[in-house]
């Protein structure tokens, strides 16, 4: 079989600019997948949806400063740009853009984005202030740039797909917002680039997360639809990992992220926690992620 193209990551805006409206320009449809790198299969689940669904594919690798608050993990963040670019040729993608920190915000950056409302000040926003800034400014500027017909983005980042759909219709971007199914490893944990910080007894305690959400989906299947006793439920089986610091537990509906009065399949189930110094967040969506209770183990 040949060996795959390498691909040369696109470096500047100007580049990603002009290589998107030669795509444009022959009539191709175009897809983009925002990344910040590390690519694991949920990564990579987005990356073969848009090569179904797009004539051409982009992706972006580019861990954003700005998205991370001052105690977090920026400097640990795992990078992997050379196995990431393998992967990218090996699933046929046709363009990669990983540009530096310059290029994005290079000297005299002024200009934010900010959503409004219950959406950007809570769950994730109270926990990581001004992180929904920088994903909302990073995401609109590959979308003003590439000008893709769709983008695609992971369920498991509920509020950030939330805050991403909300700016796309806002700012009249064009851009199909498609969001797509959480990637679970066979233990049942989402994958996440974070994953890989976790020694086995860490990530024994993080099964939690999944079995819990299993345990909600099921009582849930036999007819409960109080958002309180789901939370509770979740609540009772996380204790049961002793090192697992829980930041919320959450029944939202999922487009405002206001609280949910009754649990339906318009609202999602969040839990945000950490173990050993390692942040995870996992949602389900009641009624319409069967797979979690297979891969969670019952
Ligand atoms: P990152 O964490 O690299 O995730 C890139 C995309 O992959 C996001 O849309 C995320 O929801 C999706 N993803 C992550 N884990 C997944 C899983 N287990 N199953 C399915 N999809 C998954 O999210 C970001 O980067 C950044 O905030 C970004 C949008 C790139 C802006 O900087």
């Amino acid at each position: 079989m040949a060996e795959p193209r390498r691909l040369t990551p696109l470096g500047t805006p100007a580049e990603l600019r002009g290589e998107c409206a030669r795509i444009r320009s022959a009539g191709q449809s175009l897809g983009l997948v925002p990344t910040m790198g590390a690519l694991h299969a949920g990564h990579r689940s987005l990356i073969l949806r848009s090569l179904a669904e797009c004539d051409r594919t982009a992706v972006s690798i580019f861990v954003n400063p700005t998205q991370f608050g001052p105690g977090e993990d920026f400097d640990r963040y795992p990078r992997s740009l050379e196995a990431d670019l393998l992967l990218c040729s090996e699933l046929g993608v046709d363009l990669v853009y990983a540009p530096t920190a310059e290029a994005m915000y290079p000297d005299g950056f002024a200009t934010w984005v900010n959503l409004r409302g219950v959406l950007v000040e809570t769950l994730e926003a109270a926990h990581r202030p001004g992180h929904f800034q920088g994903v909302a400014t990073v995401v609109t500027k590959l979308l003003v740039t590439a000008r893709p017909d769709r983008a695609y983005f992971g369920q498991k980042d509920a509020q950030q797909c939330a805050v991403v759909r909300r700016l796309a219709a806002d700012l009249d971007t064009g851009t199909e917002v498609v969001v797509c199914p959480t990637v679970r490893d066979s233990d049942g944990l989402a994958f996440s680039s974070r994953n890989a910080r976790l020694d086995p007894a860490a990530r024994r305690q993080a099964l939690a997360i999944p079995a819990a959400l299993a345990a909600a989906a099921a009582a849930h299947r036999a007819g409960e639809t109080d958002p309180e006793r789901i939370r509770r439920l979740i609540l009772g089986r996380l204790a049961e990992s002793p090192d697992l610091a829980v930041d919320y537990v959450a029944v939202v509906d999922a487009e405002t992220f206001e609280p949910a009065r009754q649990v339906s399949v318009r609202c999602e189930i969040l839990i945000a926690a950490r173990i050993a110094g390692t942040r995870l967040i996992d949602v389900l969506r009641p009624g319409t992620d069967e797979r979690l209770a297979v891969g969670a183990g019952g």
